[in-house]
């Protein structure tokens, strides 16, 4: 998490900074900062200024109107707090002792206490409470030793210093660094954190992610993990890690919809909500074409040949992502016959090391950049690649909304769900491209494996070539009834979501959205677990939502809704109307569908459920507190 934005050319930098802020604050918006150099004539050195400010972007740009700061190179930070409060002397930049050094960064230094005391030995105060304050001091001790033995004071020294301070740090970071006496070096370096270089017309630039460089240059280059960069007015020079130069083409940037743009809708969250459709039909053109040769075939990059091979499937995840997972894992184990695992990405490390070598080892991650979902997927890769078996081979595929992620690049297979950029921090859209994703897997395996008759699988094939359609009807539904009831949520305290079968990861997404936009303590539960312990919280003021779709599970899942019920509990049902929707208080209606399909509809009602009651409280939909869209730490 965490945005960094830098550049240097013949600009104002400060605007040109804010502005990439902008796009990353997704990232992180507890509290922001920038440092610009601003070179004089008079004195071969220049000058650095620093602003900052506690909260979101926009009192950082308040900061900059009453005090404006010039300078063409500086850098600036968004951030989502990991080591420290969120307030302006923890915010970044930090800078070192001379108070001439300043570094901005996202990640964690995981060695941040020994460094810190070592620092503290040779008598170096520190200001903050953050790990990254001693970056710049370090830098800050390593250029004083250098130019005590001679070195000139400029970009080269900046660099080697930056370089041997690098070899100090442990974690998963990138940097940015400025120095007042090299007014045309910019210094960057990546360790597993996210970092892309940008090629202007005379200016170059950093920034944590694509979009936040798109408004200045199309041409980019992402950092290699241990690269380290020298950005001046006249060119990049990049180093590996052991300092050696290295050459490699930028690249054109071709996406497209990378500014975003609210259009009508009051937050973000809304329009993503009601882009699902489009989402849907996007997905369904591309990969489950009515007029492919073969009906019911799904275009996706795989190869026949890995989809044999395959008799075991592990799935790594985070959040959302890990519900998308979840109802993938029912679908390819009951629809498709696979065994499969689904893992929380930071507690995979801890999962027993691989059997079998005809396993396919999924990562989900909608920004490609999850700290957690990358580290477990390249520990998997290690221990495979450890294996002295010749036949032992390593499958992996990567699942996400971002073809320039980490998570695309490092994959040997990607399936890009496409579903354009999501802006609220709260997945929506991006969860629907998940589970779509999902079901093309499972159809490309049950056809494959042959565990479904041909029959079996068209039906499941023409099943979903209807769903944009009925998304289309239920969003516009539930926007107005969920507006309507919203106001008889605003003083609940708890909330308990059930679910069975392939609607328990809808009813643990149900309950994650309402906790993260709209602050309310929501559980998800699988149903038949109520009576096992959630059953003696309920009373008048613990609302029940209670997803029913008629299936296998209906009956039992009506049995658990009137057990709560019985409690005095205030149900809700997403359920098809009818006869058995007579005991809901309320009823988010839903077609009658196959039980297959089914989560593709019912997430919707409870999207628009959460939307609707954080709007109402007035809180920040798309910025709630403390999240942020892209947890690049782990
Ligand atoms: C954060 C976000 C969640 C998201 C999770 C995984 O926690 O707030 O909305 O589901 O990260 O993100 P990913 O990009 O890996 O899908």
């Amino acid at each position: 998490m965490c945005g960094i934005f830098g550049v240097i050319g013949s600009r104002e930098s400060s605007s040109l900074i804010l502005d990439g802020l902008r796009r990353l604050e997704y990232r992180g918006y507890d509290s922001a900062g920038l440092a610009t150099i601003q070179y004089s004539r008079n004195n071969q050195f220049g000058e650095l200024f620093t602003r900052k400010s506690k909260g979101k972007l926009i009192n950082l740009s308040n900061l900059l109107q009453k005090k404006p700061i010039q300078g063409h190179l500086g850098i600036g930070h968004t951030r989502w707090a990991t080591h420290g409060k969120p307030n302006e002397t923890n915010a970044h930049p930090h800078l070192d002792f001379s108070g001439q050094i300043a570094v901005v960064q996202n990640g964690i230094i995981e060695n941040y206490r020994d460094l810190s005391k070592s620092l503290q030995l040779k008598g170096i105060k520190l200001i903050s409470e953050t790990d990254t304050e001693i970056i710049p001091q370090l830098i800050g001790l390593e250029i004083e030793n250098m130019l005590g033995k001679g070195l000139l004071a400029n970009g080269k020294t900046l660099l080697s210093a930056v370089q041997k301070v690098l070899t100090l740090l442990d974690g998963t970071y990138s940097i940015a660094v400025i120095w007042s006496k090299a007014p045309d070096a910019l210094v960057v370096a990546r360790s597993q954190a996210p970092l892309v270089l940008g090629f202007g017309e005379g200016e170059f630039f950093c920034a944590s992610d694509t979009p936040a460089l798109v408004g200045f240059t199309r041409t980019v280059l992402p950092l290699e993990d241990n690269e380290v960069a020298l950005l001046t007015p006249l060119g990049i020079e990049l180093y590996d890690e052991n300092g050696n130069r290295q050459r490699r083409a930028p690249s054109l940037f071709k996406g497209t919809e990378l500014f975003a743009d609210k259009k009508s809708f009051r937050h973000f969250m809304l329009k993503e909500i009601y882009e699902q459709p489009e989402t849907a039909q996007l997905w369904i053109d591309r990969y489950l074409p009515s007029d492919s040769p073969s009906e019911n075939s799904v275009a996706f990059p795989i190869t026949k040949s890995l989809v044999e091979k395959i008799d075991q499937i592990q799935i790594i995840a985070c959040g959302t992502s890990r519900h998308a997972a979840m109802v993938g894992a029912y679908l390819l184990e009951q629809f498709a016959g696979v065994r499969t695992n689904v893992y929380f990405a930071s507690e995979f490390r801890y999962s027993p090391p691989p059997v079998s070598s005809n396993t396919l080892t999924i990562g989900v991650s909608q920004s490609g950049e999850t700290a957690d979902t990358l580290a477990a997927l390249r520990m998997e890769k290690e221990r495979r690649d450890l294996i002295e078996d010749s036949n032992f081979s390593f499958h992996q595929l990567g699942i996400t909304n971002r073809l320039d992620s980490s998570l695309a690049r490092e994959m040997d297979n990607v399936i890009d769900i496409g579903s354009g950029i999501e802006i609220g921090v709260a997945a929506t859209k991006t969860f629907l491209g998940q589970m779509l994703a999902f079901y093309g897997l499972t159809l490309l395996f049950a056809s494959n494996k042959q565990k479904r008759s041909t029959k079996e699988i068209l039906e499941l094939s023409n099943d979903l070539r209807l769903v944009p359609k009925q998304l289309v009807d239920l969003i516009k539904k539930h926007d107005a009834l969920s507006k309507e009831i919203a106001h008889m949520f605003v003083e609940t305290k708890d909330v308990i979501f059930l679910g069975r079968g392939i609607n328990y990861p809808i009813a643990l997404e149900g309950a994650l959205k309402l906790k993260e936009i709209s602050y309310i303590h929501a559980q998800g539960y699988p149903a038949g677990e109520l009576k096992h312990g959630p059953i003696a919280l309920l009373d008048q003021h613990v609302p029940v939502i209670s997803i029913a779709v008629p299936g296998v599970v209906y009956e039992k899942v009506l049995s658990n809704s009137q057990e709560a019920k019985a409690r005095d509990a205030r149900l809700i049902g997403v359920a098809p109307n009818g006869s058995e929707s007579a005991i809901f208080d309320e009823l988010f209606s839903i077609p009658k569908v196959s039980e297959w399909i089914s989560p593709l509809l019912t997430v919707i009602p409870l999207q628009l459920f959460s939307y609707h009651i954080a709007a109402h409280k007035g809180l920040d939909v798309d910025q709630p507190r403390n999240l942020a869209k892209s947890v690049t730490v782990e």
